[in-house]
């Protein structure tokens, strides 16, 4: 044992006695039989050095004639020769490659439909490009530029993506492809058995591993039958019914040093190492949507969400590979070389479905994994404000008095959460009626000003025939099915014993739906009828959570739908909980309002359903960081919604920590205070002075920022861009970049922020990876970027959140503090001009009514303002961009329907701009006036540091106070 392992081994007893985390609540890969079979097969093939893939492509059987534009073939494992499986490669219209394997004809089927519930529809298969067929491989060049080619080497099988000749993407590199076709359980070979009789001459894989010298089945699947079919983990065994059906593959990345995404997992963005020399984490990363109690803040364990998507980058280009399976997944990733890296990827079940997104650009990958997801959906947009959330406001009384303490200190909060005691003994959308005898009158209350109220529905019923949500799923026969697949699965969570709906039943989906009918309705005999639509809902323990269950889940082998286990679909279930809901809040009025549903569990495409939150995190600053960089990599899978507990869970923050993660959620899409059962109340209005003006400060901050945080989900909704972009998104050829998750850039608006996460600190450094100026969003200082990178330092005292403003931006705020959003309908608009080195600016803003669809039918604000130089005038105007952009969507409703003045713009046309302040100017002007009439305007001038000029320090301001012109209209502003 080399002396950092034993070091490794202290760290991690000191971690594991610091906190709760129940360790033996989960598997590791050693503990996971089809983990620790595909861990060994790479840990084999690593040190023979011989060795050679069993798996090739028979070319008898290649066809690309049929409609030229895929390729399909009969794929052998030398092993295995009386198994066939099937080979598929579509290329897709964008220049997506999907690359398809089953085993065919075999004893029984592996669950195909992952994809089906990920994809927004079935990708459109480009039919103008044409595969060659050699004798040793296929391929086929495409692209604009006809740079791209995928090619299939036959034997040993291996998929390569190419761009200008350079890999990108290789599957099957390394010879660790392994589909475990279905067998009978025969008794286990002994190692001293004779090899299998190989018919022909051997292959270079048979002949490799015959130089080895071993049994090639047993080498390349372990000497025993290593919990093919049965396996038991702490107390739990799994019948295993079908046996073995795990899926390895490697995939690897020969020209990209860095990988991304795949969340949920509590750590960098940049994804550290499990593989090769002294890796950081020894178990491999994991997709497994687990429920895990107070988690480690630096940790490959498998959290609430599964997406797996994986990018590579490097300073060239960028690629991705989205790999659909809905079970059990481990991921190694080992960093080769410098300029490689290496994956493996072990499933427990499923085809192999993998999508290899050529890029290159990052923009390029969220458009091509967009395309296949879906976008996240436009919110609503009370549901950007602040939301205020503990385990639980006990009493309506107690929800009332929260309100009224906000409203007395001024702060603005625009929801407010009930938590699952709101509940009869858990008994979803039922009131206990002692603590809650009004929940109408409550929510009107909340909604007298403007705000909303969230209320839990999880997904365990209790297992009461007087419970009519439990007994009406009874009798539809839409429960979860234990291994017998008979009867309903029992199983104990928060209201004891509980049975779960099974979402990927199709007759669950109406009555689901009915259920949330705040008027009865027919369908279900039950229906909340204590509820209204300003209620909206929260979806927790979707995972599904089951308290005595294996891993803190459903045992493996219970029955959905289709007869499939629960393994096939573990990952996928918590989505579909929360499809139901979102589709199901949608229902409760004709026409639909927009409906906010918060998820804990989720998987590619639960971005079309509403915001997610990073769980039970802990109020430590750890996990305040981790969260950051969780939030980050939540984004770049298509999750943008995304926040973490403000506060954190558990835990009870000193006040200096609480301020800092007021920071921390005010710069994060989705924005909530939560708290656990047993911390001491921490609403804002609590604190001390002067924490408490600080956090006052902070939510007020945010809400003046809506118009900013609002516009950049537009651009999510239509382009799947994220919207915090971390340092490679924006920068993708600053390779000291890579490894930044701590600063981020929220949208195209031009803000850059690196909120503070750590005790005590003053001071912080941003990197500015260009030639540009930089704003103090606050003091309106100006550092100055370089091409090569600097790093600028930025005052942070508890007061200071760092926030830059981009020179070359123009920001519309709402500055005017209110008590909740909706009372900012009609306030006017601050906006900054931010000028470039180049003394230009250019910015966006999208408003519609933020409820109803009606912005699909054309009806939203979307200007463009622009300052720019003409002769020695600085011209700042404001035009449609609904009229100049028709080309584009919203929401995928062509902008054909806009009508610059639709009822929306009418509604707001009074709605001004009151204050401009321009940013940067070089010298003083002498005369400001709208375009069109002679009347100077009233504007303020202080001398500063002029974009243009090469210096630091503060920057001139120009301030307009009253400009005299509309948000709605066209308009430009002469300044000379
Ligand atoms: C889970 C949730 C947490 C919630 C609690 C009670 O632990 O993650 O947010 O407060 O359940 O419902």
């Amino acid at each position: 044992m080399r002396p950092w392992s034993v070091l490794g081994i202290f760290v991690l007893l000191a971690v594991n006695e610091a906190s709760a985390f129940k360790a033996n609540d989960f598997k590791t890969c050693s503990q996971s039989g089809f983990c620790r079979r595909g861990r060994a097969l790479s840990s084999r093939a690593t040190e023979a050095k011989s060795w050679v893939s069993p798996y090739s492509v028979d070319p008898t059987t290649i066809d690309v004639s049929s409609d030229q534009a895929s390729f399909s073939a009969t794929v052998k494992s030398s092993l295995y020769p009386e198994t066939n499986f099937g080979l598929e490669i579509r290329i897709q219209d964008d220049g997506v490659a999907r690359v398809r394997m089953d085993e065919v004809g075999g004893l029984r089927k592996r669950y195909d439909e992952a994809a089906s519930w990920a994809l927004i529809k079935e990708p459109v298969i480009n039919k103008e490009i044409h595969w060659t067929k050699g004798k040793k491989d296929a391929k086929v060049v495409y692209g604009d530029k006809k740079d791209i080619s995928v090619i299939v080497s036959y034997e040993p099988l291996r998929v390569s993506l190419l761009r200008n000749g350079k890999e990108q993407v290789v599957l099957n590199g390394q010879g660790l492809l392994h589909m475990e076709h279905f067998r009978n359980k025969v008794e286990a070979p002994t190692s001293t058995e004779e090899p299998p009789a190989v018919e022909g001459e051997a292959t270079d894989a048979e002949q490799a591993l015959l130089k080895v010298e071993v049994n090639p089945r047993a080498w390349f699947e372990g000497e025993t039958e290593d919990a093919l079919w049965e396996e038991t983990f702490s107390s739990w065994t799994d019948s295993k019914p079908k046996g073995p059906e795990s899926l390895s593959v490697d995939i690897a990345f020969p020209n990209h040093p860095v990988v991304y995404g795949i969340p949920q997992h509590a750590t960098n963005l940049a994804l550290p190492s499990t593989r090769g020399e002294k890796p950081t984490f020894t178990d491999p990363y994991r997709l497994y949507n687990s429920d895990v109690f107070e988690y480690l803040a630096s940790s490959p364990v498998s959290l609430y969400g599964s997406i797996p998507l994986m990018h590579a980058h490097s300073a060239d280009s960028t690629v991705a590979v989205f790999h659909v399976v809905g079970s059990d997944t481990w991921i190694d990733v080992s960093h080769a070389s410098e300029k490689s890296t290496e994956t493996h990827w072990i499933s427990e079940s499923g085809i192999l479905d993998t999508f290899l997104l050529p890029g290159p650009t990052p923009e390029d990958v969220f458009r091509q994994y967009s395309k296949l997801t879906g976008t996240a959906v436009m919110p609503a947009q009370w549901s950007l404000g602040y939301h205020q959330c503990r385990w639980n406001y006990v009493s309506s009384e107690d929800v009332r008095s929260v309100q009224r303490r906000f409203d007395e200190e001024d702060m603005p909060v625009d929801v407010f959460w009930l938590d699952i005691e709101y509940s009869d003994n858990h008994k979803y959308f039922m009131w206990n009626d002692k603590l809650f005898p009004d929940p109408v009158e409550m929510t009107n209350d909340v909604a007298a000003n403007g705000r909303k109220m969230v209320v839990i529905v999880d997904p365990h019923l209790k297992r009461e025939d007087n419970y009519p949500a439990y007994k009406e799923a009874s009798e539809l026969g839409v429960l979860v099915k234990p291994k017998s697949g008979e009867g309903e699965y029992e199983g104990w969570c928060w209201p004891g014993s509980s049975s779960w709906t099974d979402f990927f039943n199709p007759a669950a989906w109406d009555w689901w739906k009915s259920m949330f009918k705040t008027e009865p309705q027919g369908g279900s005999k039950f229906s909340w009828v204590k509820s209204s639509t300003d209620i909206h809902i929260w979806n927790d323990m979707n995972e599904p959570s089951v308290f005595n269950g294996p891993e803190i889940s459903m045992p493996r082998d219970n029955i959905h739908y289709g007869g499939w286990e629960h393994r096939d679909v573990h990952n996928i279930n918590g989505m579909l909980f929360s499809n139901l809901t979102y589709q199901a809040v949608a229902a409760r009025t004709d026409p639909a309002t927009r409906p906010f549903v918060l998820t804990r569990a989720f998987f590619a495409g639960s971005q079309r359903f509403g915001a997610m939150w990073t769980g039970d995190n802990l109020g430590t600053w750890d996990h305040m960081a981790v969260g950051v960089k969780m939030v980050l990599a939540n984004g770049i899978a298509g999750m943008s919604f995304s926040g973490s507990d403000v506060g954190g869970f558990f835990g009870n923050p000193e006040p200096e920590m609480l301020v800092r993660w007021y920071q921390v959620g005010i710069m994060a899409p989705f924005f909530r205070a939560h708290a656990h059962i047993d911390t001491k109340r921490r609403e804002p209005y609590l604190l001390d002075e002067p924490y408490k003006s600080l956090v006052k400060d902070i939510l007020r901050l945010r809400y003046s920022m809506l118009p900013i945080w609002y516009t950049a989900f537009r651009e999510t909704s239509v382009t799947g861009m994220p919207i915090l972009r971390p340092q490679f998104v924006v920068f993708p050829k600053d390779k000291a970049g890579f490894n930044i998750d701590d600063q981020y850039y929220i949208g195209s608006s031009g803000l850059l922020t690196k909120p503070i996460t750590a005790k005590e600190v003053k001071e912080t450094t941003i990197r500015l990876a260009e030639d540009q100026i930089y704003y103090d969003y606050f003091s309106h200082h100006a550092y100055r970027g370089s091409s090569k990178g600097k790093e600028v330092t930025l005052q942070a005292e508890l007061h200071q959140l760092p926030l830059l403003v981009r020179g070359g931006s123009i920001i519309s705020t709402r500055e005017r503090p209110r008590r909740s959003s909706s009372l900012m309908k009609n306030d006017p608009f601050t906006m900054r001009v931010a000028l470039s080195k180049a003394g230009t600016a250019k910015g966006e803003l999208y408003l519609d009514d933020g409820v109803t669809y009606n912005h699909e039918k054309g009806d939203f604000v979307w200007r463009q303002f622009n300052a720019e130089k003409k002769g020695k005038a600085l011209r700042v105007s404001s035009l449609d961009l609904g009229k100049v952009k028709p080309s584009e969507a919203v929401d995928g409703v062509a902008l054909s329907t806009y009508n610059p003045s639709n009822e929306y713009a009418k509604s707001i046309e009074d709605v001004r701009v009151e204050k401009l302040v321009v940013v940067g100017l070089g010298t003083k002007p002498s005369s400001v006036k709208v375009e069109g009439s002679e009347k100077e305007l009233q504007w303020e001038w202080t001398a500063g540091v002029g974009a243009g000029d090469r210096k630091e320090g503060q920057a001139s301001l120009l301030t307009i106070k009253d400009p005299k012109v509309l948000i709605t209209k066209d308009w430009t502003l002469v300044i000379q």
